[in-house]
């Protein structure tokens, strides 16, 4: 029986959110809108039209939230800043109140000793923005975008350590460039990879500017990771899994670690004539923009197979919550998903595999040699409120228990993780599926349509993370 290491001392317990499915107060105190504030309202977009214009009021009740986050003893507190918030056009002059919202949560952290980690974007870009370039797809965006980001630098690099630059920039563009099911719901793959290159620069420029102000500090991406795994040892499932590794993966850890795309991706969409731009400097631009860190949100694996790859379209989402309703997905001639017979699923279809956890982190630490943190793992379910005000969520302390043995798992295999932030803290909005799928050790009282009282509600989830956290990963 192998002898597994301790989590090392100083490991960042943490949770996570994003200011869209938390904040609230959509247009309080000059807040600009953002694209979603407009496209959750667009009639059919999200479950029951449920949108973050209250989300679970955030904004006017982070000092009850954090008092929870102490009471837990929670280490971290992962939360991102709306850009619109600071600049309600997207650029010129920072908006004090929004800044001032963001430097009450942060000090309120450090004197309950929880370490802010700040993300940059979590996808609410300025309308602004969207309405006069297209956002990601115009090259403005990138000064626009470190104009934000510095304002952010010099006003609290004295204060936070931790930083996340782009959140999920691979699901985000995906949803909203290739799907249409984020804004703004285009699907051009074309558009995709060029807006995905510009995001690219984007994010590493700010890497780059980032060392002159915060010297100190630490930054990276989230990445969502869903490793890729063959559905057979037949070769043409291993290519269809090195293909689907290759784009889905690669294609973002590779630039964001190396510099540079994979080849084999880059030969193949340069002969279908959608393979992004590169002008002249552009690759000095991502070398020169390296993390420090890869930041990791994972919640399942995918399982890919060669087979009938005719007509595969790539659409993956399930938004129903009931399970086996998600349609196999893929690129025609490349990969297409399947369903992975070892494996229990989510009402959602999400795999539950806490093995690709440890293997995720290892890949990771093996390819590109940077410690990891978790940025987001959970599990997204209906939850009853029952009788005594009780939620009796042992389903998601069972899939948190078994992910965090699997950090334990990675970090004896050699991974150097700096923390885990489980997904999320509080009950948040899931952009598509509304208030209905829960992830939160804290449940809010509301629903789709109802915003009721927002009460916060201890699960059962909170009380055993705690232990946890106390225990630093000893009890689990
Ligand atoms: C990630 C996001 O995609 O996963 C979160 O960074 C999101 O914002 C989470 O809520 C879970 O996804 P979903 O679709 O279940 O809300």
């Amino acid at each position: 029986h192998r002898k597994l290491k301790a989590f090392p001392a100083g490991f960042l317990w943490g949770a996570a959110s994003a200011a869209y499915q938390v904040e609230g107060a959509w247009d309080a105190d000059g807040k600009g809108p953002s694209v979603w504030d407009v496209f959750a309202k667009l009639p059919g977009k999200t479950f029951q039209g449920s949108n973050g214009d209250v989300a679970v009021d955030h904004y006017h009740r982070f000092a009850e939230d954090v008092a929870l986050m102490a009471e837990m003893g929670l280490k971290a507190y992962r939360f991102s800043v709306s850009w619109p918030r600071i600049f309600p056009q997207g650029r010129g002059e920072p908006n004090e109140a929004g800044l001032a919202f963001y430097e009450h949560l942060i000090d309120t952290l450090i004197a309950h000793h929880i370490e802010p980690v700040l993300t940059l974007y979590h996808w609410d870009m300025p309308q602004a923005l969207q309405d006069e370039y297209g956002g990601w797809e115009d090259r403005r965006i990138i000064a626009d975008f470190e104009h934000y980001c510095v304002t952010l630098f010099q006003r609290f690099a004295g204060k936070v350590k931790y930083w996340v630059s782009l959140n999920e920039q691979n699901y985000n563009l995906t949803n909203a460039y290739q799907l249409g099911t984020h804004p703004p719901a285009v699907e051009d793959r074309k558009r995709f990879f060029a807006a995905n290159h510009i995001a690219f620069l984007a994010n590493a420029s700010v890497i780059a500017t980032f060392r002159r102000h915060v010297p100190n500090g630490l930054i990276g991406p989230s990445f969502a990771y869903s490793p890729a795994y063959p559905g057979s040892s037949a070769p043409a499932d291993m290519l269809a899994f090195e293909n689907a590794e290759e784009l889905t993966n690669h294609w973002w850890l590779d630039t964001y670690c190396f510099g540079r795309y994979p080849q084999a991706a880059l030969t193949w969409l340069t002969e279908t004539g959608e393979a992004p731009d590169i002008l002249p400097g552009d690759l000095e631009i991502l070398s020169q923009g390296l993390p420090d860190f890869v930041g990791v949100n994972y919640y399942q694996t995918l399982t890919y197979t060669g087979n009938a790859l005719d007509g595969v379209t790539l659409q993956r989402i399930n938004t129903t919550g009931q399970k086996g309703t998600t349609p196999a997905s893929g690129i025609p001639g490349l990969y297409k998903t399947m369903a992975n017979p070892f494996v229990e699923t989510s009402n959602w279809d999400w795999a539950i595999d806490p093995t690709g956890l440890r293997i995720a982190l290892r890949r990771l630490a093996s390819r590109y040699a940077l410690p990891v943190m978790i940025t987001e793992n959970g599990l997204g379910e209906f939850d009853q409120l029952v009788a005594g005000d009780r939620v009796h969520d042992d389903y998601r302390i069972a899939y948190l228990k078994a992910h965090v043995e699997a950090c334990q798992q990675a970090i004896s295999d050699g991974v150097q993780l700096l923390g885990y932030c489980a997904w999320s803290f509080t009950d948040i909005l899931s952009w598509l599926n509304g208030y209905q799928k829960r992830y939160g050790f804290v449940y809010v009282d509301r629903d789709e349509r109802d915003t009721r009282d927002l009460r916060r509600i201890r699960k059962d989830s909170f009380h055993w993370y705690k232990k946890v956290i106390a225990s630093n990963g000893e009890i689990l």
